[in-house]
């Protein structure tokens, strides 16, 4: 493919973007990360100069009459997304990471640093747990930031645990998970019913929009993830409800819980766990919208 070629090949991708509705950045994005080709080397190639693609043409192309005409997530066409230092597998049947969820990571670590030595030590010895893993996202920040601690990542679903093994197993020699981040299948605690109050802490994306919610999602999201990912039941409290009461089971004094949750909720999380009696200092966090997107607290 020449690079004219391919500029005017971008140039009608971006106008049906736009009439689309689409991010024109998207084929930018798609350029890079299928076709290895950055927008920069493509506006400086020569008209006639042959360029080297990652992958045909014709599929670069097919992908984007796919994206355009199903609406299916770009991260999902190419079968991977970035998130913080990984770049991990996902497909239909697992949550695509989100940006703002990265910084659940960054307030475990700040957390964990603020800490005296004694529990920092145990802190970052763990055991922890990040319930509801999908593609093991946290589970994989966590194993980052706290490289001596044992990590247990759980989901119910068949399909997100089978990617989370996968990314994990992609980072394994990197970060030595090899015996210290299991995933296990199964109803949030239950496979790790054994560590009734073991854990150092507890992290938790869970699904947090209240059901009436999901026909209004964006299409991408509404019809290509997972409902069991997005849907928190008539409020959208269900699983934080949840996650509220079970963390008081399995948390050791003094142990960290933290959850991600939707703009609105948090007020009313942080008041079912000061309402629960286990839990002490308790905090909000806001993401960097300025929306109060977590909420934490330590075993009493
Ligand atoms: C919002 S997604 C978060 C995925 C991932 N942690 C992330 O942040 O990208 C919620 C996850 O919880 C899982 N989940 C839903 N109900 C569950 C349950 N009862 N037990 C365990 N996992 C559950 C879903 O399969 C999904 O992977």
């Amino acid at each position: 493919m020449t690079a004219g070629g391919l500029r005017q090949w971008r140039q009608e991708a971006i106008a049906q973007a736009i009439e689309q509705d689409l991010e024109p950045i998207e084929v930018d994005w798609l350029l890079q990360q299928l076709a290895q080709v950055d927008k920069l080397s493509l506006r400086l190639a020569p008209e006639g100069e042959s360029l080297p693609l990652g992958c045909s043409f014709e599929h670069l192309d097919q992908l984007w009459q796919r994206r355009r005409r199903e609406g299916l997530p770009l991260q999902y066409l190419v079968g991977h997304a970035p998130w913080r230092n990984f770049e991990l597998l996902v497909g239909p049947g697992v949550l695509i990471p989100r940006p703002e969820t990265e910084l659940l990571i960054e307030l475990v670590q700040a957390q964990v640093s603020q800490q005296s030595p004694t529990r920092q030590t145990a802190l970052r010895q763990g055991p922890w747990a990040d319930l509801g893993t999908g593609s093991g996202a946290i589970a994989l920040g966590l194993a980052e930031v706290l490289p001596e601690a044992m990590i247990h990542a759980v989901d119910c679903s068949p399909e997100a645990l089978a990617i989370a093994q996968r990314n994990v197993e992609r980072y394994s020699k990197a970060h030595n998970l090899e015996h210290r981040l299991q995933c296990h299948r199964g109803e949030w605690f239950a496979p790790i019913s054994a560590l009734q109050g073991q854990l150092q802490g507890m992290v938790s994306n869970p699904p947090y929009i209240p059901t009436a919610d999901l026909p209004s999602l964006q299409r991408e999201v509404r019809e290509h993830e997972p409902a069991l990912a997005l849907d928190g039941g008539e409020d959208g409290l269900d699983c934080l409800r949840y996650l509220v009461n079970a963390g008081a089971e399995f948390l050791v004094s003094g142990g960290f819980w933290a959850v991600e949750l939707m703009a609105g909720q948090a007020p009313t999380v942080e008041a079912l766990l000061q309402s629960h009696g286990s839990y002490s200092r308790t905090g909000r966090t806001t993401d960097l919208a300025g929306i109060e997107r977590f909420v934490w607290a330590y075993r009493r």
